[in-house]
């Protein structure tokens, strides 16, 4: 029998093995990296023709700080580069952008371009690309406890709790994907990977292309998502 294609409302990526894939050609780390953008944005372009209303990317974890500066370093200057360049293009393409995590601590130039970037992706009503940047699960979980308590609020709901997320409105992931064979949430999304399916694909990042997304939706299609609830037989 066939399988009937479902097509997730939102997707969000775990990029994992940029290193790796620049150590087995002998490039420096941050090559990886860059094919790692180039991968990013084969799957925003294979999203949008599947119909995605929102894909999410890890880019760089509250974890991620403890890695050489000079790698540091490169990343941002990457995301500046991506912001001016692409996300540029996105905009016109009527894509709404989102940064979620902490940016604060970004250098000021990176800052000012993803600021650039959001103003005038305001007013877009088309799938939204949402990028973690100085980013960790616990680290959001508190930050809206934090808001709750600022307000003096003493007793929540889930749904308040909810509203003070990054992704406050929005869906939570449908599916999960981390690239390069390693299986762990590593502090993405905590509080929206509740019901998410977890889908683990042992290619590295840079790698990822329309074959692999393709696979991806296979095999969400597949899943059986009960929430909780017994297995219905039509
Ligand atoms: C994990 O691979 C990847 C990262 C920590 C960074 C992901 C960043 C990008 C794809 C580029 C910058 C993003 C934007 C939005 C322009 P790793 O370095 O941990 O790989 P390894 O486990 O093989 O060492």
């Amino acid at each position: 029998m066939l399988n009937e294609i479902k097509i997730p409302r939102h997707i969000a990526f775990i990029m994992d093995g940029n290193g790796r894939w620049a150590k087995k050609r002998l490039l420096p780390r941050k090559a990886g990296h860059r094919e790692g953008v180039v991968a990013l944005r084969r799957m925003v372009d294979e999203c949008e023709k599947a119909g995605v209303e929102m894909v999410s990317f890890y880019a760089f974890s509250t974890e991620n700080w403890t890695r050489p500066q000079d790698e540091i370093d490169a990343l941002f200057k990457m995301v500046k580069e991506f912001a001016d360049k692409y996300l540029d293009e996105y905009v016109k393409r009527g894509f709404r952008i989102m940064f979620m995590g902490d940016l604060s601590k970004l250098p000021k130039e990176t800052v000012d371009a993803l600021k650039r970037i959001l103003e005038k992706a305001k007013d877009n009503k088309g799938m939204i690309v949402n990028i973690a940047l100085n980013y960790g699960g616990r680290d959001e979980i508190l930050h809206a406890v934090n808001i709750l308590l600022d307000a003096g609020l003493r007793n929540v709901d889930m749904q308040t709790l909810s509203d003070c997320m990054y992704t406050a409105g929005l869906p939570d992931p449908d599916v999960i994907v981390r690239s390069s064979g390693e299986k762990r949430l590593s502090n993405f999304m905590l509080w929206q990977a509740a019901y998410a399916e977890l889908v683990f694909v042992d290619d590295l990042w840079p790698d990822f292309d329309e074959k692999i997304f393709a696979n991806i939706i296979d095999e969400y299609s597949r899943r059986d998502r009960r929430y909780g609830n017994i297995r219905r037989i039509n």
